[in-house]
């Protein structure tokens, strides 16, 4: 099962071949637009989708020329048409269409969620269904029971802030350019994580994860602190309290960190409770590129028996690679997909059941 699929959800351009039968990558292209959005602070949907449409034809040819396929040669052509940016999907997913319909094959509309969830299926032979995957992005915070392909049960998400939203959110205080999660990872290295005291959330028993409260508490300090410059002068006249951005940042990761950890440890429990503990805990998402988070999670798993498992960094944040898997694997199972009629959904839950 040979798929080309587009990714052109949010501001990654990409481009890949996959075998999914076989579980081989053939070829992969992916253009981060980081310079395009840098002086906004984020990502301008505009300005994506027409970065999407200059860079597609050739990251598409580099992915095919890769793959050393012909293009009559795959199976399925297949793009991400949600959730994301609606005009970004929307180039994605007329590129892919229309090369489906001028090659004459499948086109297989992918949930780029589910995706994220199924990657480390591709990199982990020894993973087997079911599995408890952690999802963290920019988009996103969930803890999901991952029963077979097509097949997922919600535990618990974000009520408010995604876990990368907040990332980028605390790196903005702190003047780091967008997206701020590497920069954050990379400043909290010179920093000390106990150097200040973070909140946790309270509801120590739910599943159900919240940010808000402690990108709150991050800016509060930096109002009260003589970092980043005009926002840290504090209100009152007081003497301003010094913060070096280094201790917040590395505060501020350990915290995310401790509060995934326990929330997997929760689940974990929770699963074991009902007779279905869960051998792999799996995390994926461009989050689960920061190795502090990486390690917690991997030491509590360990503590519980439960193995670690996290797709490699490049696989982590967005590609195609991913959509491409997921498509072929649908293809694989017969499951049902819109095809042609797909439209772009800027939302587009997994079918999830709630079961906690
Ligand atoms: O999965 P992804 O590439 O796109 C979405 O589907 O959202 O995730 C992007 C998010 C951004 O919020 C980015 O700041 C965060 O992942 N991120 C990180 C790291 N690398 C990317 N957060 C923390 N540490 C990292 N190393
Ligand atoms: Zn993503």
């Amino acid at each position: 099962m040979k798929v080309l699929a587009i990714e052109t959800s949010c501001d990654e351009t990409a481009a890949a071949v996959v075998d999914a039968s076989t579980r081989n990558v053939l070829g992969q292209a992916v253009y981060s637009q980081y310079k395009e959005h840098a002086p906004y602070g984020g990502v301008v949907p505009e300005l994506a989708s027409r970065a999407h449409l200059e860079r597609l034809p050739a990251l598409t040819a580099e992915a095919l020329k890769q793959s050393g396929l012909h293009p009559c040669q795959l199976d399925a052509v297949a793009a991400t048409t949600g959730p994301g940016l609606t005009t970004a999907l929307a180039i994605g997913s007329t590129f892919a269409k229309t090369m489906a319909v001028a090659l004459d094959k499948p086109f297989v509309a992918t949930n780029h969620i589910e995706a994220h969830a199924l990657t480390p299926h591709l990199i982990n032979p020894s993973l087997t269904f079911p599995y408890l995957l952690l999802l963290v992005s920019g988009g996103h915070c969930q803890l999901i029971q991952v029963e077979n392909v097509g097949v997922y049960h919600l535990l618990g998400t974000t009520l408010d802030d995604a876990v990368g939203e907040c990332f980028d959110k605390v790196g903005k205080l702190l003047n780091l350019p967008h997206p701020a999660g590497p920069a954050i990872e990379q400043l909290a290295k010179q920093g000390n994580p106990q150097a200040i005291a973070l909140p946790m959330p309270k509801n120590d028993k739910s599943l159900d994860f919240s940010f808000a409260g402690l990108k709150t508490a991050v800016r509060d300090i930096l109002a009260k602190s003589t970092v980043a410059g005009a926002a840290a002068q504090r209100a009152d006249g007081t003497a301003p309290v010094h913060v070096a951005p280094a201790d917040l940042a590395a505060s501020f990761q350990h915290t995310v960190s401790t509060i995934l950890t326990k929330k997997c440890r929760l689940a974990i429990e929770h699963l074991a409770q009902k007779g279905q503990k869960p051998s792999h805990l799996v995390a994926a998402g461009g989050v689960a590129a920061n190795l502090t988070i990486r390690a917690g999670l991997q030491t509590m798993a360990e503590a519980q028996g439960v193995t670690f498992t996290a797709p490699p960094l490049s696989l982590c944040t967005d590609n195609a690679v991913m959509i491409a898997y997921t498509a072929g694997l649908r293809q694989l199972a017969g499951l049902p997909n819109e095809g042609l009629t797909a439209r772009p959904r800027p939302r587009w839950p997994l079918d999830l059941t709630p079961t906690a």
